[in-house]
């Protein structure tokens, strides 16, 4: 099993450019077999997700290549609706193929989606809205079919803004007869980029990145070429880590709109963040504040993708740091781990409180999820002494070469087998 090896206490320095943005370019691949055609997706990240949602693909009967930067997905072959069980356990984003699926071929069969392990990760949600629009929904030998005779449009109203299932009811709708009205939709970016590239594609969806989201059903679409929108979470991943290491920093290719959130907090704990015209520039203080109460949200609030990340930053800032976490609610996974490190936290339910020490030391760590173990790097870079991260396979599904950009940025860290 891979592990990164870091010595810690480098100050992060120089230009970083963000990739393309994992949460918008997996439900954009799932959403290319609507296009019965090619698609040239290109700023895609070579990540361990996309690897396996091109594995999805190619088993439905798509052709992907990629080559220089750029993927095409030809899914005029695509001949089948049924997703194997390993791949579908790999990850959470095939839930999208239920939408896609459906939307395609009437039909979807899958197993219960898999991905970090942050808490239950329902379906109820996409479930309840996608019956509203005529798919009946059975469990046969463990698998879920998904079916629908006739897809017509409804009025769906979400319980909870979830990011999940408005994009699969999005994807959904564009097989159905007629209008869908998506209430209560989730605003996050990655949706507008959904749109913008399913609306590049000859559909007709507006209101993405507000809360009541217009589809009309019409398929299918024609091919495309569509660059992906830079990672927000990875950007403010990067100026969390120079933040934490008392580094200075220039973020290029995220869009500092939706990054606020991340700024204004980063501002608090005492860094100066500026926009530029080439990008976001922080330049961190020797050391940084406690922010008082913090609590994830829905965008626009703090994204719960950042939290572990702020959280590592915190355990050595001057004062006091409370998180709430309020999207998921096993969240706070990566804490033990940093505990070890000498972290002070103190977890209650939703809430943890973190008393900022002196220093972190270096230590054996075990990433237990995706941004959990992004927060064990950066506690690893601002300890002293050595530290070893295991398990970052779990890194490597949501980050591009994550050693090689910290390594460039100053960081002492390596990556073994
Ligand atoms: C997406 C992101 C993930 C991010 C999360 C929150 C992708 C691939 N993943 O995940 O990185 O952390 O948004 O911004 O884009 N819920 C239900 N029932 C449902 C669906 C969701 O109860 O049917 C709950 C979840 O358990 C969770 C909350 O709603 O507590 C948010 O989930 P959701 O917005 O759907 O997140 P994901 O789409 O899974």
């Amino acid at each position: 099993m891979a592990e990164y090896i870091i010595h810690g206490g480098r100050k992060l320095q120089g230009e970083f450019t963000v990739h393309g943005a994992k949460n918008a370019v997996l439900p954009i691949m799932a959403a290319s077999i609507l296009t019965c055609d090619e698609s040239v997706i290109s700023g895609y990240p070579e990540i361990s997700d996309v690897a396996s949602m091109k594995e999805i693909l190619a088993d439905l009967g798509c052709r992907v290549k990629c080559a220089g930067g750029i993927m095409i997905v030809d899914s005029r072959g695509m001949a089948c609706c049924e997703v194997p069980d390993d791949l579908m356990k790999r990850m959470r984003s095939s839930v999208f193929l239920i939408g896609a699926l459906l939307a395609r071929c009437g039909m979807a069969v899958i197993s219960r989606p898999g991905g970090c392990s942050i808490g239950k990760r329902p379906i109820d949600l996409h479930i309840k809205a996608l019956t509203q629009m005529g798919v009946r929904i059975e469990e046969r030998d463990g698998q879920i079919v998904f079916a629908a005779e006739r897809l017509h449009g409804a009025d769906i109203y979400l319980d909870y803004p979830s990011v999940g299932a408005t994009e699969n009811v999005m994807l959904a709708a564009m097989g159905a007869s007629g209008e869908t009205v998506i209430h209560n939709a989730a605003k996050e970016p990655e949706i507008t980029d959904l749109q913008n590239y399913l609306n590049s594609c000859g559909a007709d969806i507006r209101g993405a990145g507000t809360s009541r989201i217009v589809i009309r059903g019409k398929l299918p679409l024609h091919g495309t070429c569509y660059r992906v929108m830079g990672d927000r979470i990875e950007a403010g991943t990067f100026l969390m880590a120079a933040a934490g290491t008392g580094g200075e920093l220039l973020l290029k290719g995220a869009d500092p709109r939706y990054a606020k959130c991340c700024i204004r907090l980063l501002r608090f704990a005492g860094c100066t963040v500026k926009k530029t015209d080439e990008g976001i520039w922080l330049k961190a203080p020797e050391r940084l504040y406690g922010t008082g109460t913090v609590k994830t949200a829905p965008y626009p609030g703090f994204p719960t993708d950042l939290q572990p990340q702020f959280a590592a930053i915190m355990t050595c800032a001057e004062g006091t740091t409370t998180i709430e976490e309020t999207v998921f609610e096993n969240r706070f996974g990566f804490m033990k781990e940093l505990v070890k490190m000498g972290a002070d936290i103190e977890i209650s339910g939703r809430f943890a409180i973190i008393k900022g020490n002196d220093f972190l030391y270096g230590k054996r760590v075990s990433a237990p999820d995706l941004r959990g173990g992004a927060a064990l790097v950066l506690a690893g870079l601002m300890g002293s002494g050595r530290t070893v991260v295991e398990n970052i396979e779990h890194i490597e599904r949501g980050y591009s070469g994550l050693h090689r950009e910290l390594w460039m940025l100053g960081a002492d860290i390596d990556r073994c087998i």
